[in-house]
């Protein structure tokens, strides 16, 4: 269901103005309604998509209308929200049951950034936790709601403790190189990669960024390049093909990128090339951060574990509706790749920065937020 613009931009410069954060709101719950920007029309057009049934949110997720980790588990915790009001179950059994069944349609949507998990994962068991207390069905519903926008809250939060903690990693007049997208745009605002540039320019740091195109599907120049202009910060895209070039000639100071996962040994698992990035950048002697909330670490996992996701064809045989390959050829189209821990200088969290050990350092920020 599409809603007037001019409505949802209003309620947006609200909100910015309520959260002091000058960026766009990806994702927001208002009126029983998860209402998103709708990604798949961007740069070309800001429209907001609104949705009352989790089946439609999962839709969301897997067709890209809303990406980026911390965005898909924000959306995945909003989707169980909506399961929740949807079951019209009047037994707890028959409720949780329900929630269930909402949490494996959207976890079957992506496989790789572990946030999507996470989302479900806390607010199934946040209902599970609220029947053991005795709560009815009705109550069950109210707190849901509430707990997914508090998570939603959260990770504004978390996005700015890590912009703060990210500050003193860029010096003026630095240029920072960053791959696909984890700004506000994947988030529900603010950014994790974006968010520390966000601050470091706030800090008072003048600081450029060169974006790249990130193909297949140009999260680099259609999203990472809309929301920074947006918000007036100095950007210039690159294909991905110029990553070596810009670096052998002195353009990068640093690079700075989100994670879809990691894991308790620093390997990162990141938008497709982001390995490529950092290998280059390893060969010019320029540092290489992740910024990325506690939510994105996977403790269990090892490497072999974690399922790439593999996207269709088309998105490689052509660029929108233009075909850029011969009929019938075969296509690689892997969503995402692993950086090795070797190849990164810091990994930026709400709670600090990991530094190399980095099995030991991750062990810590976790030890600190118990
Ligand atoms: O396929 P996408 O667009 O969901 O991939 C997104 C990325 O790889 C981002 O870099 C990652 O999720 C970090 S977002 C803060």
């Amino acid at each position: 269901m599409q809603h007037g613009i001019n409505s949802w931009l209003q309620i947006r410069e609200n909100k910015l103005e309520e959260l002091k954060t000058h960026s766009l709101i990806t994702v927001e719950w208002k009126e029983n309604k998860v209402i998103m920007i709708d990604q798949t029309k961007l740069p070309n057009s800001l429209e907001y998509v609104a949705y009352t049934n989790y089946n439609d949110v999962a839709n969301a997720i897997k067709t890209l209308v809303i990406r980026g980790a911390p965005a898909i588990g924000v959306s995945g915790a909003f989707g169980m929200a909506l399961a929740a009001l949807q079951s019209s179950s009047e037994t707890i059994d028959g409720f949780i049951s329900d929630l269930k069944k909402a949490k494996e349609i959207l976890f079957e949507t992506r496989p790789t950034a572990i946030n999507l998990s996470w989302g479900l994962e806390e607010m199934y068991d946040y209902a599970l936790g609220c029947a053991q207390q005795g709560a009815t069905v009705s109550e069950i519903k109210k707190d849901l709601i509430i707990h997914a926008k508090q998570m939603a809250e959260d990770d504004i939060s978390i996005n700015k403790k890590m912009g703060k903690n990210g500050v003193e990693l860029f010096q003026n007049n630095d240029t920072i190189m960053t791959h696909c997208n984890a700004g506000a745009l994947a988030t529900v605002a603010y950014g994790t990669a974006l968010g520390v540039i966000r601050a470091t320019k706030d800090s008072g740091k003048n600081i450029k960024v060169i974006a790249t195109e990130t193909r297949p599907i140009q999260q680099g120049s259609r999203l990472t390049a809309f929301e920074l202009k947006h918000d007036g910060i100095d950007v210039s895209l690159i294909p991905d093909t110029a990553v070596g070039y810009t670096m052998a000639n002195g353009l990068v100071n640093g690079v700075i990128v989100g994670a879809d996962r990691i894991l308790r040994t620093g390997h990162v698992f990141n938008k497709i090339g982001t390995y490529q990035v950092a290998t280059m950048a390893k060969q010019h002697n320029i540092p290489f951060y992740v910024a990325a909330p506690l939510s994105t670490f996977d403790l269990k996992s090892n490497p072999e574990d974690v399922i790439i996701e593999q996207r269709k064809a088309s998105e490689v045989t052509g660029i929108g509706d233009k075909k850029t390959a011969p009929d019938g050829i075969n296509v690689i189209n892997p969503a995402f790749d692993m950086t090795q821990p070797e190849l990164i200088s810091g990994i930026i969290t709400e709670n600090g920065i990991a530094k190399p050990p980095y099995e030991e350092s991750i062990k810590k920020l976790f030890e600190a937020k118990k």
